[in-house]
């Protein structure tokens, strides 16, 4: 899609569509009075016939209007203007993208980034409107021999009220579209069933990402060196499986050489069925989804080299499959972690917590500055948090302080829960250090003092993303989520008054 910046005046755009705001009730934002003024009046009477009124997700498509140089004019509902805010504004690009790629129109420009959003700079809100506008138009067909209608749209203009931010402007488009890229490639992933995308698929893809930047080098582990490492929690999961376990690891050197990195974790279990204990046959399907914590930090360092950040940075991916078989784990086996601690495997469908502390333990060897892990871990997030939060837990505040704001600031937003004590106490076994489960009670608290054991050496946090990273219903799909959250994260780490070169 192509996609750029520009400071002019609505009635002169010689576009197939130009987009303009309207909040409640039929009152003009700035760029639609000027439009009206150039049409004598027209889009007053327009609104006054009662067909829009305002309101947030209302949309009218309007054709050949006198006096203005485009074909089409699309008002948007923006809601009361008092109360026009982030999720408003998100909103209302979200309306426009819809509306217009069901439309004909080749190309448009969009005045609703010219919008006044209270410390917001116009940097965030074009960013925010390539990020929806590339999410909308994302169609999971790949696999489809027939292809869903391509939308007609091909170009997208962002109109800039002022020539004075255009620097900003700039800033946001580099970032909107990295965030959009790598959100797009964690979608791809996320959606491709189990039996494409397989840890040998994953590992490629990442190998892929590697040849493109020069600053990412990429490698996998395989069973061999997983043995010699001692990885026996992650190699019980992976031995029902006839797919060949990989532990996936992107290096990114963006800093200086003595930079201590930050290393993103991700959850890569490519099909988790739960194994012995296996998950009743309903929506088991969208198991196929349980590597989106591996696929949002393929994505989130996709976007950091396109952007190419001045950090190190390091992935590592536990990845394999969990299933039923002659050779795979039963309940109440005891295995022994790479750390040295025991775990009695009480439940095979606790699984990644039990990939993701060898690898935890694997990212002390990097001397890490933050260790960041995000996985689809429990069902009990769907219950606490629903669609909107993912879970954070973190045994430093700083840390998990810095992750909100990225999680505000970007629009993906996270909840702190508790990581205490009497919580740990549920993980407690008879016959090993500790058991992989710790009860119904508190599921997605006792998952992360699971991980809490194997992460006291660094500052560590994790996100439990089980209900963000994809939807279920009509909409059914990964959303590319946390891709936005992880990539502002790493921009923050760069110091305030970083600029993108
Ligand atoms: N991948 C699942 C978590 C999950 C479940 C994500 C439903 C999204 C929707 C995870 O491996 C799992 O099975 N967790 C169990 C843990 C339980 C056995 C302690 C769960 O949440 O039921
Ligand atoms: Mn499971
Ligand atoms: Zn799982």
């Amino acid at each position: 899609m192509d996609i750029s910046i520009k400071y002019g005046l609505p009635e002169q755009q010689k576009s197939a569509c130009v987009i303009l705001g309207i909040f409640e009730r039929r009152k003009l934002s700035p760029a639609a009075e000027k439009m009206d003024q150039a049409c004598g009046g027209d889009l007053q009477k327009i609104l006054k016939s009662g067909d829009i009124e305002g309101k947030a997700e209302q949309s009218l498509m309007l054709h050949n209007v006198n006096g203005c140089a485009c074909e089409r004019i699309l008002l948007i509902g923006c809601g009361k203007e008092k109360n026009f805010d982030d999720s408003a504004y998100r909103k209302a690009l979200k309306t426009a993208s819809a509306a217009l790629l069901k439309s004909g129109a080749r190309d448009a420009v969009n005045f609703l980034t010219e919008l006044k959003l209270a410390e917001h700079s116009s940097g965030w809100k074009i960013r925010q409107a390539v990020e929806i506008i590339e999410y909308s138009r994302y169609r999971p067909d790949h696999l489809k021999s027939k292809k869903d209608s391509e939308p007609k749209l091909h170009k997208i203009v962002l109109a800039i009220s002022d020539a004075d931010e255009l620097k900003s402007a700039k800033q946001g488009l580099a970032i909107g579209r990295a965030i959009a890229h790598g959100s797009a490639l964690t979608r791809e992933l996320g959606n491709l069933p189990g039996n494409i995308c397989t840890p040998t698929y994953l590992a490629a893809q990442a190998a892929k990402l590697g040849k493109q930047s020069e600053q990412l080098k990429v490698r996998a582990l395989g069973q061999k060196q997983m043995e010699t490492l001692g990885m026996g929690a992650l190699l019980s999961v992976a031995k029902g499986s006839r797919q060949p376990p990989k532990l996936i690891e992107m290096n990114y050197q963006g800093g200086k050489k003595t930079d201590k990195p930050i290393i993103l974790v991700g959850k890569g279990i490519t099909f988790d069925s739960g194994g012995i204990s296996i998950k009743p046959s309903a929506a088991m399907d969208e198991m196929k989804y349980d590597m989106c914590g591996a696929a949002s930090v393929i994505g989130a360092m996709a976007a950091i080299s396109e952007l190419q950040l001045p950090l190190n940075v390091i992935a590592v991916i536990p990845s394999c499959e969990n299933l039923p078989d002659g050779a795979a784990s039963k309940p109440g086996d005891i295995v022994t972690s790479m750390s040295g601690q025991t775990i009695e495997v009480l439940n095979t469908d606790a699984e990644g917590r039990l990939i993701l502390c060898d690898a935890l333990t694997y990212s002390e060897k990097f001397k890490p500055k933050a260790v960041i892990d995000v996985a689809t871990l429990t069902g009990a997030c769907v219950i606490a948090l629903g669609k909107h939060a993912c879970g954070l837990l973190s045994n430093d505040e700083r840390l998990a302080q810095l992750l909100l704001d990225a999680g505000e600031d970007s629009g993906d937003r996270a909840w702190k829960m508790p990581l205490w004590n009497e919580y740990d106490e549920q993980l407690k076994s008879n016959f090993a250090d500790m058991a992989n489960i710790g009860g119904r009670e508190a599921g997605t608290i006792t998952a992360a003092c699971f991980l809490a054991r194997f992460s006291k050496n660094f500052k560590w946090a994790h996100l439990d993303i089980a209900g963000v990273a994809w939807e279920g219903g009509s909409n059914k799909g990964a959303t590319g989520r946390p891709v936005a959250l992880l990539t502002q994260y790493l921009l923050n780490q760069c110091g305030k008054n970083y600029q993108l070169s």
